[in-house]
């Protein structure tokens, strides 16, 4: 008999990060339940700072993939410089890789955050009592991650494929520039798209080696 929360259950373990997609577009209705569900996460002070940038854009998608060649190029003539050995060769190559299938997939996403000095520390450190430190970076990405989640979610429940990259900025120096988005700390790339495969499931920790009291 299903038990209440079963459903969350299903969605959380037959999601998969999918690397490969069919050509065929995702509808645009699709992506904007998928914005409006990450849009429901929790934030400090409901600040909401997440960011979705979907690049659609053929010429910026050149200049990103061109950037991203650029500098694995330079990786590797780092490692001939350095002596450095074939495992680490095949290191940038299969990071390279782990990045390159963005542009490969029908929907390629920037997510990141907006500044806001919205929970406890920022707003302290804006009133000088306390010294502006990381603390305001980590509730950013804490956001990020928990919207990440509904909006990757939402996708499975839909039948769509995803997969976060952060790979991608090993090779993007100034990816805000790249992309002319100056107001967003872009932290990841998101794929969207319907898979033409089935990843097989990666096994995870039991809940016991998680969690302990104290
Ligand atoms: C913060 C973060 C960054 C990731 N970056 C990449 C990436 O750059 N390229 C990639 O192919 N997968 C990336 N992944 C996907 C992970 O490799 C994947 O989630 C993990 O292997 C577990 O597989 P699963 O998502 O299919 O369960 C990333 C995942 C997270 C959460």
């Amino acid at each position: 008999m299903n038990q209440p929360g079963d459903f969350l259950d299903e969605i959380t373990s037959g999601r998969r990060s999918v690397r490969k997609y069919r050509a065929e577009v995702p509808p645009r209705g699709a992506i904007e339940a998928m914005i409006e569900c990450a849009a429901k996460a929790p934030s400090p002070s409901n600040s909401q700072p997440v960011r979705f940038v979907r690049i659609v854009s053929p010429p910026l998608l050149e200049a990103l993939h061109g950037e991203m060649l650029r500098a694995r190029r330079e990786l590797l003539q780092r490692v001939e410089a350095e002596g450095g050995s074939k495992k680490t060769r095949n290191l940038v190559n299969a990071c390279f890789r782990c990045s390159e299938f963005m542009f490969r997939a029908p929907v390629l996403i920037a997510a990141g955050t907006v500044p806001v000095h919205a929970g406890f520390s920022s707003r302290l450190a804006e009133a000088k009592i306390l010294r502006a430190d990381r603390r305001g970076e980590r509730d950013l990405d804490i956001t990020l991650g928990l919207a990440l989640k509904g909006f990757l979610l939402k996708g499975r429940a839909l039948g769509l494929g995803t997969c976060i990259l952060t790979a991608p900025l090993l090779f993007l120096s100034d990816v805000r520039k790249t992309l002319g988005l100056e107001d967003i700390r872009i932290s990841c790339f998101v794929t969207v798209g319907f898979p033409d495969d089935t990843p097989p499931f990666i096994e995870r920790k039991s809940a016991a080696e998680l969690y302990r009291e104290i």
